[in-house]
C-alpha cells in the first residue's frame, strides 16, 4: 500500500501499545468490583474484557478525538465504552449458539471459563455499562455530546447494525450468499462499531459535521478492510499468533469474503479498501498520520 510523507515516521506499535495501557486503565476502574453474592458477573466481565485484543476500536476514538484536542481522560472513557460494548459482542459471539469458539485472545472463551449462563450475563452488563458511561457526566459536560454519543452507539450496536449483522451471519451459514450481500453483512456486524470508533472523537470534539462525514467515511472502509483480514486470518492465520481457533468459517459455512472471491481477489479488495479509507483524511494533514498508518495495518496485521 502506498504511504505519504507522514505515515512513514510513525511508530504505530508504540502509539498502539501507549493508547493500549491508558485504556487498560480505564477499564479496571470502570467496570464493576468482584464484591457481593453478584462477584462472578464482574469476574466474567472482566475476564472478557482485560488484559487482551489489539484495543483498535479504543485507539480510534483516542486518535479521532486527539484531532479534536479532546481531554484524554474523557476520550478514555468512551474508548473503554466501545472496548466494554466489543467485548459484550466477543463473549456471545463465541458462545455454542452462536460460532461456538473455545478460544478467545489466546485463552478459554468466556463460557468455557466461567459458563454459558454467567458469559450471556457478562455480555448483557458490559453492554448495560457501556451505555451508562457515555452517559455519565464525566464523559462530557455538554449532556447534547452524551446524547449523542449514546444515541449513535445504539445506533451502531443494534438491530440495524452490529446485532442485525450477527442475524445475517447466522442465517448465512450453509448459504451462498454474493458480494454485495456479504459486504452488507460486514458493514453491519463490524463496520459500523468501527465507524462509531472513528466518529466518537467527532462527537467528543463537537467538530463540524464535514469533518464528523469524514472521519465516518474512513471508519466505514477501514471496517470493510479489516473483517476481510479477519476473514483472511481465519483461512491462513496461526492460532498461536491470532489466539482463536483458525479454519473456523470454511467448517461452519459462513459467509465471508473469501468464500466470494479467494484469498487473492480478497486480499486485493481489502487492500483497496484500506487505501480508500485513508484518503478520506487527507484533509486532516499530519494531525492523521496515526488514523492513515492504522489504515495500512488492518490489513497487513497477522492477529
Ligand atoms: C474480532 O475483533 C471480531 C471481529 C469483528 C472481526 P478484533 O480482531 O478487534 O478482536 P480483539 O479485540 O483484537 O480481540
Ligand atoms: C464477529 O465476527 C463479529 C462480532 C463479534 C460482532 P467473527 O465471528 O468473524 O469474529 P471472530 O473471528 O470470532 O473474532
Ligand atoms: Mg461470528
Ligand atoms: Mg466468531
Ligand atoms: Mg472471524
Amino acid at each position: 500500500m502506498s504511504t505519504d510523507g507522514y505515515t512513514s515516521l510513525v511508530d504505530l506499535p508504540n502509539e498502539m501499545a501507549r493508547v493500549a495501557m491508558i485504556v487498560e486503565q480505564a477499564l479496571e476502574v470502570l467496570l464493576p468490583d468482584t464484591d457481593g453474592a453478584e462477584g462472578r458477573l464482574a469476574e466474567a466481565m472482566r475476564y472478557a474484557t482485560l488484559g487482551g485484543g489489539k484495543r483498535l476500536r479504543a485507539f480510534l476514538v483516542m486518535e479521532s478525538a486527539s484531532l479534536f484536542a479532546v481531554s484524554e481522560t474523557c476520550a478514555a472513557r468512551v474508548a473503554a465504552s466501545v472496548e466494554m460494548l466489543h467485548a459484550y459482542s466477543l463473549a456471545h459471539d463465541d458462545l455454542p449458539a452462536m460460532d461456538n469458539d473455545d478460544m478467545r485472545r489466546g485463552k478459554p472463551s468466556t463460557h468455557r471459563a466461567f459458563d454459558e449462563a454467567t458469559a450471556i450475563l457478562a455480555g448483557d452488563a458490559l453492554q448495560c455499562r457501556a451505555f451508562e458511561i457515555l452517559a455519565e457526566h464525566d464523559t462530557h459536560s455538554d449532556s447534547l455530546a452524551r446524547c449523542e454519543l449514546v444515541a449513535a452507539l445504539g445506533a451502531a450496536a443494534g438491530a440495524k447494525g452490529m446485532a442485525g449483522g450477527q442475524m445475517i451471519d447466522m442465517l448465512a451459514e450453509g448459504q451462498v450468499l454474493d458480494g454485495p450481500a456479504v459486504t452488507r453483512l460486514q458493514a453491519l456486524k463490524t463496520g459500523r462499531l468501527i465507524q462509531y470508533s472513528a466518529e466518537a472523537g467527532a462527537i467528543l470534539g463537537r467538530a463540524p459535521s464535514h469533518q464528523r462525514h469524514l472521519l465516518a467515511a474512513y471508519g466505514r472502509d477501514l471496517g470493510a478492510a479489516f473483517q476481510i483480514a479477519d476473514d483472511l486470518l481465519d483461512v491462513e492465520g496461526e492460532t498461536a499468533e491470532i489466539g482463536k481457533t483458525v479454519g473456523k468459517d470454511a467448517a461452519a459455512g459462513k459467509a465471508t469474503m473469501v468464500s466470494v472471491l479467494g484469498v487473492e481477489r480478497a486480499r486485493a479488495h481489502a487492500d483497496m479498501l484500506a487505501q480508500q479509507a485513508a484518503s478520506h483524511l487527507d484533509g486532516f494533514g499530519p494531525r492523521a498520520a496515526n488514523l492513515r498508518a492504522l489504515a495500512a495495518f488492518v490489513v497487513a496485521r497477522r492477529n
